[in-house]
């Protein structure tokens, strides 16, 4: 059964989801750079261990980065998930992982990298917006995107209502990428295609919003 480690800064909705999704891998530990993220709780009520690394107590990033890492091999971690994780890892911690870390961003990658999505879309006056699942690469938001989540933007959105139908499309597709993962349907070549149920994923794999 494929080890997950879930690595979480803030509410951790995403974490619920997938802790409710009865996945076939299992949840092996929940790990926060935060004391007070209120997922360590969800977790803790899932029975679930948990550590909190505190960036704070690093001077140097790449120590704070080795006790992240020893703590993922300690749990013997297959698949590490990034659930709203709010610090950048260096690229030596995230070449460690490669193929083997998820993140989910609140847009549709490529478009708005970065913080403050919901803001860029109203602004830019997009049409359509969502969410991604992709590997994690050293560059931030650019590994090759798995899942997607889209909705339609509506005249009346506002950066609260598309923050809200995002979540929503979020907490459908991780848990549908992770279930890939565990069952061994998404396999990450090196410098090949990454496949999915034995076919090339060119395109991230589009999940419409249901009305
Ligand atoms: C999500 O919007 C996700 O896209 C972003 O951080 C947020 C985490 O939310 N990376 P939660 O903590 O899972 O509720």
């Amino acid at each position: 059964m494929m080890k997950i480690a879930v690595l979480v800064s803030g509410h951790g909705s995403n974490l619920q989801a997938l802790i409710d999704a009865n996945l076939s891998g299992q949840i092996v530990g929940v790990l926060s750079n935060k004391p007070s993220a209120y997922a360590l709780q969800r977790a803790q009520a899932a029975g679930i261990p948990t550590r909190v690394i505190e960036h704070s107590d690093y001077v140097h990033r790449a120590e704070f980065d080795q006790e992240i890492q020893a703590q993922l091999l300690e749990w013997q971690a297959d698949l590490v998930v990034l659930a709203g994780f709010m610090r950048i890892l260096s690229p030596e911690f995230v070449m460690q992982w490669e193929g083997k870390m998820l993140n989910i961003h609140p847009s549709l990658l490529p478009k708005h990298k970065g913080m403050h999505t919901h803001a860029k879309v109203i602004e830019a006056g997009d049409t359509q917006h969502g969410c991604t699942v992709h590997f994690v690469t050293a560059q931030l938001d650019s590994g090759q995107s798995l899942a997607q989540g889209v909705l339609d933007v509506q005249k009346n959105d506002t950066q609260d209502s598309l923050a809200r139908r995002v979540h929503q499309l979020e907490h459908i597709i991780y848990p549908m990428v992770v279930e890939w993962f565990c069952n061994k349907d998404l396999i990450y070549h090196p410098k090949e295609h990454v496949q999915l149920k034995k076919q090339p994923l060119n395109h991230p794999i589009q999940i419409y919003e249901t009305a």
